[in-house]
């Protein structure tokens, strides 16, 4: 059977489909036509966010069988047009949630301390120490939109680190948030209450948006840290917020377009930080995708049963 890899998987994961006697071919700069002509004839497609599957895609993989994400994210796959071709989409919901949680616990840091911006002065010979008073975490209060596996994560390691932690998740319950040590709210309070607030919900038509110009009114003059999804924060508003003094700071590294456009208003300030979409970008996190997407692959080919379909 063919497989075809779209963005860089780790080697681990390669070898899993190799092993089990697959063609494994890589094409990490495909788009359009050769994208196309490259998916005719694969049986399994693994990619990661940097591949759109959309209903051509999936239309001109005539024998397709599976699509792996090698990451907990499938808004880059068209779900609706993969059933209509009868095609699985298996994700690997586990392998990179510490990453992403502890790149997110070292962006609000970042932003709390202005690392990146005294580091870069540094590098260019200022000894700015007088312009950096930073604020502690330590008894201030962390909102979490969307308390899932990395939510979960990154509330327990905040909270243990000294913040009260409320939460708004409309879709577990409170006895779930009680026990990682959150308290549950509606989605206003939330923001009203935070000094931070980090967003860990999937992009879908219902948070597409969610964090936008009156929702940071909400916020105030504290920090927003996004680890989750481009899009699901409203960029513009969020570049106009810091532009006028109100938001204090922010820590982005997803984007509504990947890779982020030279001159988006998120790189006119200092006080956002950013980073390319690097959340599960671990050695660990990357072996336990690649090998956990490929193992899925290989049951889908031989007709077993898909775990995370
Ligand atoms: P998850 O499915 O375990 O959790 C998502 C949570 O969001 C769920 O509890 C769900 O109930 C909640 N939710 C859904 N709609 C909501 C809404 N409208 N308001 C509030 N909460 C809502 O997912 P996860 O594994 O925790 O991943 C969270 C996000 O992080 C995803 O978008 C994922 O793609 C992203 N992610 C990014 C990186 C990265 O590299 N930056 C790495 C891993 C995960
Ligand atoms: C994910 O959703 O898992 C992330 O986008 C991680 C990635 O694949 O880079």
């Amino acid at each position: 059977m063919k497989v075809l890899v779209t963005d860089p998987i780790a080697d681990a994961g390669l070898d899993v489909l190799r092993e089990a006697g697959h063609e494994v071919e890589t094409g990490y700069e495909l788009e359009g036509d050769d994208l196309l002509e490259a998916v005719s004839d694969a049986n399994g497609l693994i990619v990661r966010s940097g591949t759109e599957v959309t209903a051509a895609v999936l239309e001109a993989a005539e024998d397709l069988v599976i699509v792996g994400r090698a990451g907990i994210g499938v808004d880059n796959i068209d779900i609706d047009a993969a059933k209509d071709h009868g095609v699985i989409v298996a994700n690997a919901p586990e392998g990179n949630v510490r990453a992403a949680a502890e790149h997110t616990v070292a962006m609000t840091f970042a932003t709390a301390r202005s690392i990146p911006q005294a580091h870069i002065r540094l590098q260019n010979g200022e000894w700015a120490k007088s312009d950096y008073l930073g604020t502690e975490l330590n008894g201030k209060t962390l909102g979490v939109v969307g308390l899932g596996r990395v939510g979960q994560e990154v509330a327990k390691k905040l909270d243990s680190l000294g913040m009260d932690v409320v939460a708004y998740d409309p879709y577990i319950s409170e006895e779930r948030a009680e026990r990682i040590g959150a308290e549950l709210v509606e989605f206003e309070p939330c923001l009203e209450a935070a000094d931070f607030v980090t967003v860990h919900t999937p992009l879908t038509p219902e948070t597409e948006g969610l964090i936008s110009e009156d929702e940071l009114d909400l916020l105030g003059d504290g920090y927003l840290v996004n680890c989750a999804r481009g899009g699901v924060v409203d960029e513009d508003a969020l570049a106009a917020k810091v532009e006028d003094g109100t938001l204090a700071g922010a820590a982005i590294d997803v984007f509504a377009e990947e890779p982020l456009a030279a001159d988006s208003p998120l790189l006119e300030h200092d006080e956002i930080i950013v980073t390319p979409h690097l959340g599960a970008s671990t050695e660990a996190a990357q072996e336990n995708v690649a090998t956990s997407t490929a193992a899925q692959v290989n049951a889908a080919l031989v007709g077993e049963p898909v775990a995370n379909a």
